[in-house]
């Protein structure tokens, strides 16, 4: 067993963040994560962050436009915390050594995107995450943080009180890549998950394969509720064979989006005539599939994105890895042709219930970045505010994991304060399947001291490994496939209730075949068969939920678009969606959405661009 105050569960920018912060609160930290730091997908976001650096822009005109991106579903209190700490967390970068792109005069470069009033997005070239990942992972060699990398977390370990917000968090248990032990890390100070998103529950995403949501999906079976997980965002320029991104910083820069027709389309076809292609992401998106699905489409599949007007020496300067990205993935040379780009998965409004300091339900457990719902996009994130977004909560959640006071949360978590439970009748069985293997199914651990809920969260998780290799069965890329395919054709930018109703049936199949589910590779060390055989467990339990909450939630709002009723329905609506596991049984409910911020009341209007 290894022990420290704080464990930080992944190591891409907010657990990279989170680590700093606890380490320089005083804690003994470490990081346990299934990839090397600098592999996290955080190296794969391209265009920029937000922070209202400049005269004439305010974090309150930031945090105007986040909640009008969020579809008002964002909380105030968080969303305002983002925009006024966002401009001194990138003041920190630029100290710790990032090469932001500037000015002739040296300023640090600052571009358009979509949804904002002003041009807030700081870069680093079309690589901004790659430099973040690397600036940060020097602060952690610097300070002697230790890495358990290569080290995938299988389980929390939480007491089994029956009410989650009695449970304490003790640690996680970790299966070692390279080696194939199974061990407990005990945390007595607090556990903070930064496990990023979940894009690979859909088949086309601009997630990497290790995107497979196990912090979310870990949370919530041990009792944390998922809030919002149906809004998901599709990203409008992605290639179409391999999903890879194309960053909107090339719209940022006067890229222009045109059908087979060679019409400009976001302004021809009126999706937004005044931010035509910078409107809101999930706005050109469905601009985008409508061309398509109206056969305006190039190839009845994608439409193009034009950056050649810009000039060489500009696309060199500030997009040079589109450039390379276009031409790798698709063969398409960004100087001389448009791009083809359509949308795909890219991220998740939703995740692990926090409060604005990271604080889940469960005490000593935390969670930040992706993987977490502050919440601060709401229904639709905007351009540019998930790198803030890790950045500002990864430190929140570290100061508070070692312990600094950060005040009164105003975001309540878990079952407190106004909630109501939904009424909707599922017409299909949810949760676990009747006769689960017990191994499979893991809850929370019996006992409440914490050494003893470690050790017998440890020996579930082996006895489950051991399972999974002594016995014959179905193979989890079957599952997995089955999985991402009924998400995309069902769950995707336009959701009607017959799709979502037979992707819930679809899961349902998926969830059966997955009792029978084996490992064939008998190898004890690299064995990637068994990592994504239990990956698909989180893959399995995130869908489910994600298509729940899509389900249910009868109105058009951000990024979630419903056929049957396609007005934002502020009466009946207004509030956040929470799926809870327990034991076994998913459960909806709602929560109203925080409205009031420190100065004002983001009162909902009309969202148009
Ligand atoms: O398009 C992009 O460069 C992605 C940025 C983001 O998701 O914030």
């Amino acid at each position: 067993m290894y022990e420290h105050d704080v464990i930080v569960v992944g190591a891409g920018g907010a657990g990279l963040r989170a680590a700093i912060a606890a380490q320089e609160a005083g804690a003994d930290v470490a990081m346990v994560t299934k990839l090397h730091p600098v592999r996290s997908h955080t190296g794969a976001a391209e265009g920029g962050i937000n922070a209202a650096l400049r005269d004439g822009d305010s974090w309150e005109d930031h945090a105007y436009d986040t909640m009008k991106g969020s579809d008002y579903l964002g909380d105030a209190p968080a969303v305002e915390a983002l925009c006024k700490e966002s401009p001194e967390e990138v003041i920190t970068l630029e100290h710790w050594g990032m090469p932001f792109s500037r000015e002739e005069d040296g300023r640090v470069s600052q571009r358009p995107f979509g949804g904002l009033s002003f041009p807030r997005t700081t870069y680093a070239g079309a690589e901004t995450g790659h430099q973040m990942l690397h600036t940060m992972y020097e602060q952690v060699v610097k300070r002697g943080i230790q890495v358990y990398d290569e080290w995938h977390v299988m389980d929390l370990a939480v007491s089994d009180e029956e009410d989650p917000s009695e449970r304490t968090c003790h640690g996680v248990v970790a299966y070692d890549i390279q080696s194939g032990e199974i061990s407990g890390f005990r945390a007595t100070g607090g556990v903070i998950l930064a496990t990023g998103g979940m894009g690979q529950v859909f088949d086309h995403t601009t997630n990497a394969v290790a995107n497979t949501g196990d912090g979310v999906a870990m949370a919530y079976r041990a009792g944390v509720p998922m809030e919002d997980m149906e809004f998901i965002q599709f990203h409008p320029t992605t290639l179409p064979s391999t999903g890879v991104l194309i960053s909107e910083g090339v719209r940022g820069e006067g890229g222009i989006l045109y059908n087979a027709e060679g019409e400009r389309f976001m302004f021809e076809h009126g999706y937004a005539n005044n931010d035509g292609e910078l409107a809101s992401r999930d706005v050109v998106s469905r601009a985008e599939l409508t061309e398509v699905n109206e056969g305006r489409g190039i190839e009845d599949e994608y439409v193009h994105l034009d950056m050649r007007h810009l000039g060489e020496e500009r696309i060199i300067d500030r997009l040079e890895n589109i450039l390379h990205l276009a031409e790798d993935f698709e063969g398409a040379d960004g100087l001389t042709e448009p791009m083809p780009v359509k949308p795909g998965q890219h991220y998740a409004m939703g995740g692990i219930e926090t409060d604005e300091h990271g604080a889940t339900c469960i005490d000593g457990l935390y969670a930040a970045g992706e993987c977490a719902c502050a919440s601060v996009h709401g229904a639709n994130r905007l351009g540019g505010n998930a790198l803030p977004e890790l950045i500002v909560f990864g430190k929140r959640a570290g100061y508070h994991a070692a312990g600094k006071d950060l005040g009164e949360a105003e975001i309540p978590t878990g079952k407190t304060g106004d909630y109501e439970v939904a009424d909707y009748e599922f017409e299909v069985e949810l949760g676990e399947v009747a006769g689960s293997d017990p191994a499979a199914a893991d809850g929370g651990a019996v006992a409440t001291d914490g050494d003893a809920v470690l050790s017998a969260t440890v020996e579930r998780q082996r006895e489950f490994v051991e399972t999974l290799m002594a016995r014959e069965g179905r193979n989890h890329a079957e599952i997995r496939s089955r999985v991402q395919r009924t998400m995309t054709d069902n769950v995707n930018v336009f959701r009607a209730e017959p799709g979502l109703k037979e992707a819930l049936v679809d899961l349902r199949e998926a969830r059966e075949a997955y009792q029978d589910v084996a490992v064939s590779d008998p190898s004890r060390t690299f064995n990637t068969d068994l990592i994504h055989t239990m990956e698909t467990r989180n893959v399995l339990d995130i869908a489910e939920a994600l298509t729940m909450g899509a389900l249910a939630r009868n109105e058009f709002r951000g990024a979630h678009w419903r056929q049957e009723n396609q007005i934002r329905d502020d009466e009946n609506w207004l509030k956040h969606t929470l799926v809870s596991w327990n034991d076994g049984e998913p459960e909806l409910w709602y929560k109203p959405t925080i409205l009031e911020g420190e100065n004002k009341t983001y009162e909902p209007k009309v969202r148009s661009y």
